[in-house]
This record gives C-alpha cells, structure tokens and sequence, in this order.
C-alpha cells in the first residue's frame, strides 16, 4: 500500500519505518528540514534500538522516502497522522497540530484516502478531523469520499520497533466498512486486531497507558509503606504477580512515571473527565503519589545527611527509563532541582542522556565521564535511573551513602 505519515517523532518514524519493512510504500513527512535533511543523510533524530538498521534497509530498497513536501498525500491510500499533541496550561491535549494536518489532507485529496490517526487524542477528535477536512473540501466544491480512522500507538521508548512488528494488540477504530478493510488488510500478518469504534479506540489508548500508571503509583505507594513496616516489596511483588489475575509486569516501584506519555496522558484524562462534569477520582492519586514519589530520593537522602548546605552529591542516570536518552518528566530533573535549592554541588553521569541534560539544564551541574567519576568524593549517590551497567556500584569502594530510587 502506499503510506504518508506525517510528522516523525518517535511514533511517527518508527511507524512509518516498520510500515515500510512490512512492504509498504511509506512517505514519512515532517515541516523541520533539518530533521529531513538528516533522516536523508542517515542521521536518526532519537536513539532507538535495531531502528538506524532497519531506516537504511528500507531506504536502500526504495520503500521509506523521508521529504518536507505533502505531494505524496495524492497517491496514498492511507495518511496518518503522527503529530504531537503536547499538553495545554490545563493538562488537556493541544490538538492545532493534528487539525493543522487534517486541513492539509482536505487541501491535498483527490480520491478516496483513510486518514488514521496514530497521536494520542482525546474522544472526539475523529468528529473534529472529519470536520476539518470537510471545510476544506467544501472549499475546493469538492465531494471526494474519505474515513477517518483512530490507530493509537502502543509503542515503548528503547523497545518500538519489537513493539511494532510484534505487537500485544493492534486497534483500529472505524466507524465503516471500507476503511475497516483496508486497515485489516494492513495489519493482516498480525494476531490480534481489535475493530472498535473510533471513541472508543481514542479511549482505549489513555485507559491503557492510565491503567500501567496507575499499576505505578499503586506500587510506590506499597513500597513506601513497606519500607516503614519492615516488608520487602520485592517479595511482596513476587506474592502478588504471580496471581494470573494480576500478573507480574508494571509493578516496580522507583522514583516515579516519567517519559512522554505516561504523564500526560494522565492529565488529560482527568481533563477529559472534568470536561465532562466527572471526577476521575482513581487517576488524580495515581498523579499525585506519582509527583511525590519523584522526590523520595531526596527525602531519603535528607533523611540520612540531615543539611545538604554544601554537600556534594552524585546522580546515576539522567534519562527518564533505561535504553533511551529521553528525559522528558524524567525524576532525575526533579531531584537535581530539590538539590541546587538546598545548595548542594551536582555530579551527574548517564550513559546516552548527558548531551541532552546539558541540553536542558546547562552547566549548572558537573557532568562526568563515568560511574566512579561521579561518585568521587561526594557524600552521597543517588540512583535514578535503572541502567544495567549500574550494577557494578555495589563493587565500587565508597564511603558515602548510596540511595537506591530504583533497584538494580
Ligand atoms: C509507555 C507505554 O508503555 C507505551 O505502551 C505507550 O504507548 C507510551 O508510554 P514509555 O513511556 O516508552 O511507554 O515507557 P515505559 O517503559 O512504559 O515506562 C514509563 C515509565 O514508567 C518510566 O519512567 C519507567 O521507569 C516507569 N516504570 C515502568 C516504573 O516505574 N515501574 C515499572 O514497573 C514500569
């Protein structure tokens, strides 16, 4: 099939790249130049395992075209969009970037085209693209048969593209046959393709990436209590995940959700639910045991050193999980600002997520060239993120306090 998406952030790109390794056809579309100019010259804008490989296949082969232009929208079958959708003042979804490119699509058809959307978006926005797309086909004086389809991502940061070829579920919202055909066709070599209706599928994307947060904070919530009981939430997550009915994933405490989902989409949910006159009462908690939680490790640590006037403290890992070098809502933002208040000397250390730290904060932090570099002559360690190679600070000789935000 032929393929546009447009917009290549993480969803858009990886999409548009595994849509190409499955045979397809793909455009992928972005206004930045320099970000097309780069994916033209195989420079990968985001640090994505097998991803780099499987962009240069594809290109070699003539399947995956990267361009600023929307020409290729004409001949496609379906366009999606994978635009941003970052959050409002109020934690609702600001949609100018998807309806921007509905218009474009009403601008650009000439013939029957699906429009999916792949961004996260609240209910409803499937009515609001049909209408924008309207009002522009209006103005051509044209009548050129179209279907709005909601294809929500599922896709984990370090882990997209097994996520993509290998998906737990594929959900298309449709509210007519033809496009559900062709989606179906799409997606034919996976299992479990579940057809919905559009709302719905818009609502299943917030009530999963909701449901996992929840799974968190109800977590951290335990652990916090177990560590003033004297339990050990280790073993109390093996007791509990090895009920079917609860299973065993998503139930690591640490230092709190972060990343670019997770957190706003929780928002927006609590949005929609007030937009709607309903208290979403569950998700609100699960938000603020989440903000809490990104500061334990600095409760912690205060606990231990009492003042921090003065006091010169390490952090290992910068990034928000593991395997990425993302550090939006990451907890380790939280916990270096808690400290440069308290009037402490930050040294940091992350293995792929230093650039982007520099990026973001600047030189008001020390930035290291490794885990004992870090920990060298500080009074104390914080670790933040879970990185494999952390595992080795428990052979390291060091006299100050380590506090351990995550297991390793
Ligand atoms: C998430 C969802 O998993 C994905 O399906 C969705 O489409 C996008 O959001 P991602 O943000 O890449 O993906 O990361 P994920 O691996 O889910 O982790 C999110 C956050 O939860 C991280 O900060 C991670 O450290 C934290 N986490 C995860 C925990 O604290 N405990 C856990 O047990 C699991």
């Amino acid at each position: 099939m032929k393929i546009s998406i447009i917009g290549t952030g993480y969803v858009g790109l990886v999409s548009g790249t595994c849509l190409s390794e499955m045979g397809n056809d793909v455009t992928c579309i972005d206004i930045v130049e320099e970000k097309i100019n780069n994916l033209n010259n195989g420079i990968i804008p985001i640090y994505e395992n097998g991803l780099t490989e499987l962009i240069s296949k594809n290109k070699k082969n003539c399947r995956l075209h990267f361009s600023t232009e929307f020409d290729s929208i004409k001949d496609s079958d379906i366009v999606f969009c994978a635009v941003g959708t970052p959050p409002n003042e109020d934690g609702s979804a600001d949609l100018k970037y998807v309806l921007s490119v509905a218009s474009m699509f009403g601008k650009m058809i000439d013939k029957y085209t699906i429009f999916a959307t792949k961004s996260t978006v609240p209910v409803g926005t499937a009515e609001m693209v049909r209408s924008a797309i309207e009002t522009e086909l209006n103005k051509r004086g044209l009548d050129i048969e179209f279907s709005v389809v909601s294809n929500p991502e599922f896709l984990k940061e370090g882990d997209a593209v097994n996520d993509f070829m290998n998906p737990d579920r594929v959900v298309i919202g449709s509210n007519d046959n033809r496009s559900t055909d062709i989606m179906l066709e799409l997606y034919k070599d996976f299992d479990n393709v579940i057809v919905m209706d559009t709302p719905s599928a818009e609502m299943t994307k917030y009530a999963s990436n909701s449901m996992l947060a929840t799974r968190i904070s109800f977590m951290n919530d335990i652990s916090n209590l177990c560590e003033l009981v004297g339990a050990n939430v280790e073993s109390v997550k093996l007791g509990m995940g090895s009920d079917s009915r609860i299973g065993n994933k998503f139930l690591n405490p640490g230092c709190g959700y972060g990343g670019s989902c997770f957190p706003k989409d929780v928002k927006a949910l609590i949005k929609l639910g007030e937009q709607n006159g309903y208290e979403m009462k569950v998700i609100k908690s699960v938000e603020s045991v989440n903000e809490y939680q990104k500061t334990t490790p600095y409760l912690k640590l205060k606990k231990e050193l009492g003042d921090l006037k003065g006091k010169t403290i390490g952090i290992l890992g910068l990034a928000f999980k593991p395997e990425t070098d993302d550090m939006r809502e990451a907890p380790s933002l939280v916990v270096i600002d808690l400290l440069l208040k308290d009037g402490c000397k930050v040294k940091v250390y992350d293995p792929i997520a230093m650039d982007e730290c520099k990026r973001r904060i600047g030189d008001v932090v020390e930035y290291c060239n490794g885990i004992e570099d870090c920990m060298d002559e500080t009074e104390a360690t914080l670790l933040i993120t879970e990185w494999k190679e952390f595992k080795k600070i428990k052979d390291i000789k060091y006299d100050g306090v380590i506090i351990y935000g995550r297991k390793i």
